[in-house]
């Protein structure tokens, strides 16, 4: 437990998108090295990394290498399989550790655990074969979701079951994959909890956050939540439950539903930082960032205090379609906004390209100044 690794020391990152960039620039700012392991070239975290590792993630010899070359692992993508951690988990420390990477890598799993533990999950039924799959409609009805168990991101594999929804023909979708079906949840609002733990088992969080999807990927996160005070509480409980149950150390977000009936369900977790806590770049004392450097590094965790309510907005490759968005306009109009982009060549549509922050008297105000900046990076298109 007395693992403790002083700036100068080197940090490895499984996974090169932007969140293992964001984590490679604050362990910079903190004096640490980073290496980042991907098949991807070029990528969002190796450009701000100080060595790159590309190779597949079941590639145990490149695992070896990248595991002996730092002192500690931690992820920003979550679907690595079981043998590269246990491999890797003999040459440096990892953390999080595997056992929390394993639940949160299929959804039966992750739910089944979370059950057990007297967590509120929706109620759901594991889908294995066209029987599991007729049966569980009957069960949980219509509408319901269908998820495939592992690999889903940005509602990605998801089917929502409709009254009119032909269960042979969407069986044949999911035919060969392990899958969940899923109540429908008719929520108020969805929220998230951005928790960080230490090596000494300290816990501090950020939230709730309150997050709007469009198209099933988050659109627009905002801090604070402004939900009851009571329902934060529990909330935040259920994070620190979650993440020392689990022995998590690192960040690890938890999504909730707030159903119309004043009821808390998680919906997923993501054992890392998470895209609703980018906020906590701009608006708090420590980001999601800093909290996971310092929390693999032995260090105590920072507070994650937010100096003001502040809104999130993501910029996705459609903010591209018609041509590079204005960013001159954007700071002349809008200087307080911050911008933050992850270096991705290609802006394909849905692809997470980068975000805006902006921090104002209420999350409202927040809200409504960071849509307009969105807006304007496109409006001499239009
Ligand atoms: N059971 C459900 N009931 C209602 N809406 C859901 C349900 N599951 C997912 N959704 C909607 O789809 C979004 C994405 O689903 P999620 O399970 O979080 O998958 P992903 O891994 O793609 O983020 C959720 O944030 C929510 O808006
Ligand atoms: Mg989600």
């Amino acid at each position: 437990m007395s693992h403790y690794f002083p700036p100068g020391s080197t940090l490895g990152v499984l996974g090169s998108g932007q969140l293992g960039r964001m984590f490679a620039i604050e362990a910079r700012r903190l004096g640490y090295g980073v290496h980042v392991f991907s098949p991807e070239e070029n990528s969002p975290t190796a450009q701000v990394a100080d060595r790159e590792f590309v190779a597949s993630y079941d590639d145990l010899e490149a695992i070896e290498e990248f595991a002996r070359s730092v002192s500690v692992i931690t992820f920003e993508f979550e679907n690595v399989p079981a043998a590269s951690t246990d491999v890797a988990q003999k040459f440096a420390l990892v953390d999080p550790c595997v056992d929390i990477l394993s639940l949160s890598q299929n959804r039966n799993r992750e739910k089944t655990s979370l059950a057990k533990m007297g967590i509120p999950v929706p109620q759901f039924m594991p889908v294995q074969n066209r029987d599991d799959l007729f049966q569980a409609v009957e069960k949980l009805g219509r509408p319901s979701v269908l998820k495939t168990a592992t690999m889903g991101y940005d509602g990605k594999g998801q089917t929502r079951i409709e009254v009119d929804t032909d269960l042979e023909q969407t069986w044949r979708e999911y035919e060969g994959q392990e899958s969940i079906l899923e109540e429908f949840v008719e929520f108020e609002l969805e929220i998230s909890v951005v928790g960080a733990r230490s090596r000494q088992g300290d816990f501090t969080a950020c939230g709730p956050i309150l997050n709007e999807h469009r198209n099933h990927i988050l659109d627009l996160s905002v801090l604070p939540a402004g939900i009851p005070e009571n329902i934060s509480q529990q909330a935040i409980e259920i994070t620190r439950t979650v993440m020392t149950e689990c022995n998590v150390v690192g960040v690890l977000c938890i999504e909730y539903f707030l159903t119309k009936d004043g009821r808390l369900l998680v919906n997923e977790l993501a054992p890392r930082p998470h895209n609703s806590g980018h906020l906590t770049i701009d608006a708090c004392e420590t980001c999601q960032f800093e909290q996971q450097v310092r929390a693999i590094a032995g260090l105590s965790l920072g507070r994650f205090h937010h100096y003001q309510p502040a809104a999130m907005i993501n910029l996705l490759g459609d903010e591209w379609e018609l041509g590079e968005p204005d960013w001159q306009e954007l700071s002349r109009q809008f200087p307080d906004v911050k911008v933050h982009l992850y270096g991705k060549q290609e802006p394909r549509p849905g692809r997470k390209m980068g975000h805006l922050t902006c921090l104002a008297e209420t999350g409202t105000e927040a809200a409504s100044r960071v849509r307009k900046a969105r807006e304007l990076l496109t409006a001499r298109y239009r």
